[in-house]
């Protein structure tokens, strides 16, 4: 196993905690930091022990003991900094969401793939196992069919203000959907696989040029509905649900840490597993584990995955009449 080298691009908040996770992986180190300013490069890489800072991305893309980047900008900036890793040549692992659209992540998939590079979104709920093991549970056959599933993820959107106010602003591509919605389809999307939903219907109130609420129904073949409530004006509970003929799961989503089965005959089955001290470390081990392998699409988190996440968001969006300035 060699070291994997990662260039950090950004230096905000998920920038600092991934940091200091690379960093306690085996086989994974940070080498590298880039941000817009140098003084903030320095900064972060001081804080966290980093060898090299640069003061623009484009250096930190062009740093050839770089072998991956971790992309974590703003939802509306993930594009643009996946083509300039592209053209540098470099392997990326990109924050959720992973584009503002399908047509953009498309087009980083085919130009990753042309390259011969790894590409992958950061979706840690795909690497969680609480989260795997109460959905492969609920898809193990003891529910009988699985016939509707809710899941609900809502908080009040942080007020940061400013231009660090990536939540709010409809620049940066802010709102639940793309926030939040990332999480629930890819859950959806690991309960039923390639499967496709034929029916999506959705109600969302747009407020500021930002989704602020919205309840999504989505039909699957042979009488599946998901039905899916995203909030970022609300304390709503995140809840999990996946409801079969014979019986149902339950759990806090995303971290399913109360995860339990309950039959139809009154049986009850605590399935919780332990929650991980770290939920980023096993997403880090994985892609090392690809890169050492020289894989350039994730088993676990495969780019066909998010391009399908991100086709529901689209359709969920074009009801809602919401277009981002960026695209
Ligand atoms: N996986 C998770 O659990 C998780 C958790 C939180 C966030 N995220 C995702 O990670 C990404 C970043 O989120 P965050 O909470 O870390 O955001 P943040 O604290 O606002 O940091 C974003 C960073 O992006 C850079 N940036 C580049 N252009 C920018 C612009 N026009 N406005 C503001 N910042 C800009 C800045 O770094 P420089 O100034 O150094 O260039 C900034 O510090 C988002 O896609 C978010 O959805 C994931």
């Amino acid at each position: 196993m060699r070291t994997i080298r990662f260039g950090i691009l950004a230096t905000g908040d998920i920038a600092a905690r991934l940091a200091d996770t690379i960093a306690t992986v085996e086989n994974a180190e940070v080498l590298a930091v880039g941000s817009r300013t140098l003084e903030k490069a320095q900064a972060f890489a001081d804080a966290h022990n980093i060898e090299r800072a640069y003061g623009s991305y484009e250096e930190l893309c062009a740093d050839p003991d770089v072998d991956i980047i971790y992309v974590a900008t703003p939802h509306s900036h993930h594009y643009e900094n996946m083509l300039m890793c592209i053209e540098h040549n470099k392997n990326i692992l990109c924050e959720k969401s992973f584009t503002v659209n399908a047509d953009q992540a498309k087009d980083i998939a085919k130009r990753a793939k042309e390259k011969g590079l790894f590409v992958m979104e950061a979706l840690w709920v795909r690497f969680h196992e609480p989260t795997i093991h109460a959905i492969e549970t609920a898809k193990d056959g003891r529910l009988g069919d699985i016939r509707m599933v809710t899941v609900t993820f809502g908080r009040v959107s942080p007020d940061v203000r400013g231009e660090a106010d990536r939540y709010n602003r409809p620049a940066l591509a802010g709102g639940a959907i793309l926030d939040l919605g990332c999480y629930t389809t890819h859950a959806i999307e690991m309960l039923f696989n390639e499967e496709k939903p034929v029916k999506i219907l959705t109600s969302g109130t747009i407020e500021d040029g930002i989704d602020t609420q919205s309840s999504i129904i989505l039909e699957y073949p042979n009488h599946k509905t998901v039905t899916m409530m995203l909030a970022f004006r609300s304390y709503m509970t995140r809840h999990f649900t996946v409801n079969g003929s014979v019986g149902r799961m339950e759990a806090i989503f995303p971290t399913c840490m109360n995860a339990k089965i309950t039959m139809l005959s009154g049986e009850c089955e605590d399935i919780a597993l332990p929650q991980p001290e770290n939920n980023h470390k096993a997403e880090i081990v994985h892609v090392v584990d690809c890169l050492n392998k020289g894989l350039t699409n994730s088993p676990i988190c495969p780019i066909e995955s998010t391009i399908q996440v991100m086709e529901i968001l689209d359709e969920c969006r074009r009801q809602w009449g919401l277009v981002y300035p960026c695209e």
